[in-house]
């Protein structure tokens, strides 16, 4: 499947990717414009014939059909017999989209309004606070989203509480009025052990302080009676269906805590952006479509150069979120061991995503990027403006470090040059130490995508950009990039050792290492 890819890449092993700059169209060549943001991939080894060979297999898995397919409403996601339609939440003309032949799209835009209606009134009201209360999905979206856009924040706080660690919920709530602050239950399922034990817990610390749940709690989730369950009235019930994927779903419901933070008209912007990249990636040619072209560059990187991970960098504090939303936007959709047809898949999955902002990484794990053993292809973002005018020397310096460390990456420091620099404190053997310390290897791959600003629009432009390439990814590699059984296990084990962990239950049937583990907490009491 990837012969002809790994091909190129034995042909290019002893190739420095700099010594391809001598082509003057080089950077133009290697880089795509779309929707305001320039995506630059000449700082990796891909040439003209690789580039082709790579739209060649993206034309041979059938992506352009695929993509179709799943605009369309087909239920591309075959193991749970769903059809995948993210894109329908931000389709905001309402032009039709059929799901077993019914037109899903007026449910949406009424809810969309729905939404706007109540993140209007409460932000009209005394209420001080927000505490979406959701794991995975039901968080990373939100939580990242109302970090990104801080400039744009005008309503009440929005805290995010995920974790089933009380020390999540007991420290957001510390700092809280319980008469000003409302939760919203956000659970795709409305079954997930964290956010109903979080869940409980809100309620209980309302009750303690004599403040009634009523009108304090609002759900978002496909399982409406559920909610309704909890004792949520049907008019504070937000409800999507099960063609939204956890990972996929802050542009609906599960976003509603952004846009209480940032008001319904950023909101709309924000799903703008995203639609705009929708359009881009039905409408451009595989070889001119910024998603596939992002797609790409990781099947050559992962399937072709054999790296496993790649690391994200966003120089861009408030998308500090952003690797994290990743990881579960790329590696529960394209970290599976089987094909579509349930056989083994017969190369690498989809990568280890990780990453942290810069600067701060470079000042911690770019050590290991530039001299380490692995090669780590990077991913920089950037944004040509930052929202600070007074800070605009920031900026600058932002900017020029985030173009340096690609910039070392690629062009690294040979041990003449190491030797150079060192050569006036050393000498003999001492020296040639010193400067072996010194030497970059440098050839190692980056891309960078730069966009002017991070405005709501431009962000939902990069989001869906990476869920696109996440699906391109997933349709070459022939994997299902919308189930995720691989979460089910550990949640099995989980519920049937909590009686094991608080005692109502002996240790039984456990490995050597579980039932010492256990006997420690005991002993803690
Ligand atoms: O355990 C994984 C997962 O199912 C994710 O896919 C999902 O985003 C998360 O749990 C939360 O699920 P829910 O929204 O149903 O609470």
């Amino acid at each position: 499947m990837f012969e002809a890819v790994q091909a190129h890449a034995a042909r290019i092993s002893d190739r420095r990717i700099d010594d391809l700059f001598a082509d003057p169209d080089r950077a133009g060549d290697f880089s795509l414009s779309a929707l305001g943001l320039l995506f630059d991939y000449s700082k990796t080894q891909l040439d003209t014939p690789i580039r082709a060979t790579l739209l060649a297999l993206a034309e041979q898995a059938g992506v352009a059909a695929r993509r179709d397919a799943m605009f369309a409403g087909e239920k591309i996601n075959a193991t749970e017999g769903r059809a995948v339609l993210h894109t329908a939440l931000r389709n905001l003309d309402g032009a039709p989209v059929l799901v077993d032949g019914q037109d899903v799209m007026p449910e949406v835009l009424n809810t969309l309004a729905r939404m706007e209606a109540l993140a209007a009134e409460l932000r009209a009201s005394g209420v001080t606070d927000v505490v979406n209360i959701g794991i995975g999905g039901s968080d990373l979206g939100p939580a990242m989203g109302a970090l990104a856009l801080a400039p744009y924040h005008d309503g009440p706080r929005c805290h995010f509480v995920s974790n089933v660690d009380g020390a999540d919920i007991a420290d957001t709530l510390a700092g809280l009025d319980p008469h000003k602050t409302v939760f919203i239950i956000a659970s795709k399922t409305f079954t997930t052990i964290e956010t109903m034990t979080n869940a409980a817990t809100a309620k209980a610390w309302l009750a303690a302080n004599g403040v009634s749940g009523e009108g304090r709690f609002i759900a978002l989730s496909t399982a409406m009676d559920l909610a309704q369950e909890f004792g949520i009235s049907a008019d504070r019930v937000f409800g999507f269906e099960d063609w939204v994927g956890g990972r996929y779903s802050m542009w609906g419901p599960i976003g509603l805590s952004l846009m209480i933070a940032i008001g319904p008209e950023n909101f709309r912007a924000f799903l703008r952006g995203a639609q705009a990249m929708d359009t881009h990636f039905r409408d451009a040619p595989l070889a001119q479509n910024m998603p596939v072209l992002l797609a790409l560059v990781g099947i050559w990187h992962n399937q072709g150069l054999g790296c496993g991970t790649r690391a994200v960098l966003p120089y861009d504090n408030r998308m500090a979120r952003f690797p994290a939303y990743l990881q579960q936007m790329e590696m529960e959709s394209n970290g599976k061991g089987v094909a579509m047809d349930g056989s083994d898949l017969p190369y690498a999955s989809g990568p280890v995503v990780w990453g942290e902002p810069g600067t701060n990484g470079q000042h911690a794990f770019y050590q290991l990027i530039h001299q380490g053993t692995r090669v780590v292809p990077c991913e920089f973002l950037v944004a040509a403006q930052g929202h600070e005018p007074d800070l605009a020397h920031h900026h600058q310096l932002l900017v020029a470090n985030c173009l340096a460390q690609s910039e070392a990456l690629m062009r690294g420091r040979s041990l003449a040059q190491a030797r150079a620099m060192v050569g006036d404190q050393f000498t003999g053997d001492a020296l040639e130490q010193q400067a072996r310390h010194r030497v970059f290897p440098g050839n190692r791959p980056s891309t960078t995508l730069i966009y002017p600003k991070l405005d709501p629009e431009t962000l939902g432009k990069i989001i869906a950009l990476y869920e696109h390439r996440v699906f391109v990814e997933g349709v070459i590699l022939n994997i299902n990039s919308y189930d995720q059984w691989g979460v089910e296990l550990g949640k099995e084990l989980a519920t049937a050792l909590g009686p094991m962990v608080s005692g109502q239950a002996a240790i039984e049937g456990k490995d050597g290492s579980t039932a010492q583990l256990l006997r420690f907490v005991h002993q803690q009491g």
